[in-house]
């Protein structure tokens, strides 16, 4: 038995080291629309300044990364997880709750400004520009990404809606329903909860190591 504990601690901090390894691996990224270019349009000549569908076929997406759109307030930003509603290039169709339009709140002419969208559902993102009746995006002011799992949302983006008031159970409260779980960090899938784990399996080594040296 006693031969067997160095073998086991050894094992031990190998799985404590990898574990918290894959905490320092979660990174996340912020991709720049467009590269140098920005995400503008020429009215003048009807041209993108970049080709956007090409800018995105280049990259990889993840949970928790960004888009920064470098604009002005003659362009928007639309976000939408609907594919009718991005080939309409238009919201005029859409729910309220189908689409996220970013415009910086100004109603001047070509205010600059930098709109950043966070990426927090897996599978295909469609963006696209609203301005000028859809004439934006049907020059090519749209592009579709594909949002893979990576290291999962990071807890910053993650936060679950606190749960509603409720009354604390009186003395006579038997029958009140048990109060709900709410994520753990474990499994929301962010990289934090890394982390902790790797945190945990030293603890499990030291309890080893006291119990066998
Ligand atoms: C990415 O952009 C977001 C939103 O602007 C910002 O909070 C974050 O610090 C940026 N991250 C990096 C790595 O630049
Ligand atoms: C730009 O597009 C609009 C709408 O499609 C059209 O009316 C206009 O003539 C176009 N301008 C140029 C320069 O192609
Ligand atoms: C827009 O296009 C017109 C016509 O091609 C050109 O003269 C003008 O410089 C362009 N504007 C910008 C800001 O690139
Ligand atoms: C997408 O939007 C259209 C209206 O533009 C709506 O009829 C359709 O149900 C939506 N699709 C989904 C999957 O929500
Ligand atoms: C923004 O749009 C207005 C109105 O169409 C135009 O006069 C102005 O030149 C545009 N500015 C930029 C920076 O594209
Ligand atoms: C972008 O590039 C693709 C592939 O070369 C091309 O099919 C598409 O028409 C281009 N889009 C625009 C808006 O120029």
């Amino acid at each position: 038995m006693a031969a067997a504990n160095p073998t086991a601690l050894a094992l031990c901090l190998l799985l404590a080291a990898a574990s918290s390894f894959s905490s320092a691996a979660a990174a996340y990224a912020n991709y720049t629309v467009g590269g140098n270019s920005g995400w503008l349009f020429n009215e003048t000549s009807n041209a993108t300044s970049a080709n956007y569908s090409t800018w995105a076929a280049s990259q990889t997406f993840n949970l928790g990364d960004y888009l920064l759109f470098n604009t002005n307030t003659n362009q928007t930003v639309i976000q939408t997880y609907n594919l009718t509603t991005y080939q309409a290039c238009s919201i005029d169709d859409a729910s309220d709750n189908d689409f996220f339009q970013y415009n910086g709140g100004s109603n001047q002419f070509g205010e600059a400004l930098t709109v950043a969208v966070p990426l927090t559902r897996e599978g295909s993102n469609y963006f696209f520009s609203g301005a000028d009746d859809g004439v934006q995006c049907q020059n090519g002011m749209r592009f579709e990404i594909d949002v893979q799992h990576g290291s999962g949302l990071p807890p910053s983006l993650n936060q679950p809606p606190p749960p509603p008031y409720a009354v604390p159970p009186g003395p006579g409260a038997a029958n009140s329903p048990p109060v709900a779980v709410v994520n753990s960090p474990e499994n929301s899938g962010s990289g934090g909860g890394a982390g902790v784990r790797g945190a945990a399996w030293g603890g499990v080594c030291l309890l080893l190591a006291t119990l066998f040296f």
